[in-house]
């Protein structure tokens, strides 16, 4: 789709080594529908030739401010005034330093300070570099003019450290411009979520557990983020890479799981638990491995104090979400569900059927007080995003 058809976007890149990446941010846009112009600082040539990004963008690149060749049409203030936004990706540690302290000792620079429309960083550094305080007070005081900064994320680096430094990936940067220009449904609501099975111990070794693989949730974190939701997402074991841009919290138990979502909860403004949380625990968990006899032998559940219904039953409350996957009487066990733990909004599922647990599937019948919607049978990443559709209308109609 064409989300940036008619918006055009200066793209700044400075001497780091991310500089190659922004060559397919270049592209992304473009096949998003933007017009873009790239302006390269001098550092930044030594990383990349200005040829790959005007082949790429169809213009020539901007590189001097004192380019005796330039469109009289296209200086230092008309560049500055032709773009809708003006993203510097990557953005060196010295460039935000020279930013901050309104410097202008090349085009880039100067245009950062002719821009009237926003100005966007994506950072880029090793990560002792962004961490240093001269780095994090620029960065700060660069925030505070509304300058936008988007990422850094945290990962292997360029150098073999790890940490905070990396730049955000060219797809996600695309995210954040499509944002930008149309903000999201949930922009600025924070969304606590669970996600995936609980472990409980039955010794070092064992455990029960249940068949949940975390997709339906990891999806409601990709689909939440995309409506602009910041995303704390608290979850099980699972074979599942942590969705870009959300906090992941991994925990192992039910308990673990509980206590992490409470530590979070007075900071969530919509809580989703789509975890399959054990609702038993082994009493005593043995502290060493148990040993095969020939007897038979039995262990002792207890119950685990229920998540969902401690949230909801918070005096200063999120806008709540359960779900409720069931194999049979699906809606009756639902909306009962609901009823108990004061929900606002339950999205049940029948397990099995090509649906549910351990499948790329799901189909959900959504009840709130006043309503219900079908959502189809559909690949998770279709279901999690109708399903956020309809929490942010619930979500917002609630705040009415
Ligand atoms: C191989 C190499 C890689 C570099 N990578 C980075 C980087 O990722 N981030 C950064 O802030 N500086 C990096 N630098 C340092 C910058 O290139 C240097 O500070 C330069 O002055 C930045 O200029 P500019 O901000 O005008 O583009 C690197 C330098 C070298 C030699």
């Amino acid at each position: 789709m064409q989300t940036l058809s008619n918006k055009k976007i200066l793209l700044g890149i400075t001497g780091g080594i991310a500089a190659y990446k922004s060559a397919e941010l270049v592209r992304l846009l473009i096949k998003a529908g933007a017009e873009v112009r790239v302006v390269m600082t001098p550092s930044a040539q030594e990383f990349v030739q200005p040829l790959t990004y005007q082949a790429l963008s169809g213009h020539r690149v901007y590189v001097d401010l004192f380019d005796a060749e330039a469109d009289s049409a296209m200086d230092h203030i008309e560049l500055a005034r032709w773009c809708d936004l003006l993203l510097v990706a990557p953005a060196s540690a010295d460039f935000l330093g020279k930013m901050n302290a309104g410097y202008a000792d090349n085009l880039l620079l100067t245009l950062c300070l002719a821009a009237k429309q926003s100005v966007a960083v994506a950072p880029a550094m090793n990560q002792q570099m962004w961490a240093n305080p001269a780095t994090q007070e620029n960065v700060k005081q660069l925030a505070a003019r509304q300058v936008i900064v988007w990422g850094p994320a945290e990962g292997e680096q360029a150098c073999g450290d790890v940490g905070a430094g990396r730049m955000l990936e060219a797809a996600q940067l695309l995210d954040n411009v499509q944002r930008h220009f149309s903000p999201g449904r949930l922009e600025g609501v924070n969304l606590l979520l669970t996600a995936g099975p609980t472990r409980e111990a039955i010794d070092p070794v064992r455990y029960i557990s249940n068949r949940s693989s975390g997709k339906m949730g990891y999806a409601i974190a990709e689909a939440a983020m995309r409506q602009g939701a910041s995303v704390t997402l608290v979850s099980g074991p699972v074979s599942l890479a942590a969705p870009a841009g959300a906090r992941l919290i991994s925990v192992e138990s039910a308990q673990q799981m509980l206590d992490a979502v409470m530590q979070q909860a007075s900071e969530a403004d919509v809580f989703v638990a789509c975890a399959a949380v054990s609702d038993y625990r082994v009493d005593q968990a043995a502290q060493q491995k148990i040993k095969k006899s020939d007897a038979a032998m039995s262990l002792k559940l207890v119950l685990n104090d229920d998540i969902l219904a401690t949230v909801s039953a918070l005096e200063r409350r999120p806008f709540c979400v359960g779900f409720a996957a069931e194999t049979q009487d699906v809606e009756q066990y639902a909306l009962a569900k609901m009823e108990q733990k004061n929900l606002d909004m339950i999205a049940a599922n029948r397990v099995g059927d090509g649906s549910g647990f351990e499948t790329d599937f799901n189909q959900l019948e959504v009840f709130w007080r006043a309503g219900r919607q079908t959502i189809e049978h559909a690949g998770k990443a279709e279901v999690a995003k109708q399903l956020i559709d309809l929490i942010a209308e619930r979500y917002t109609a609630s705040l009415a």
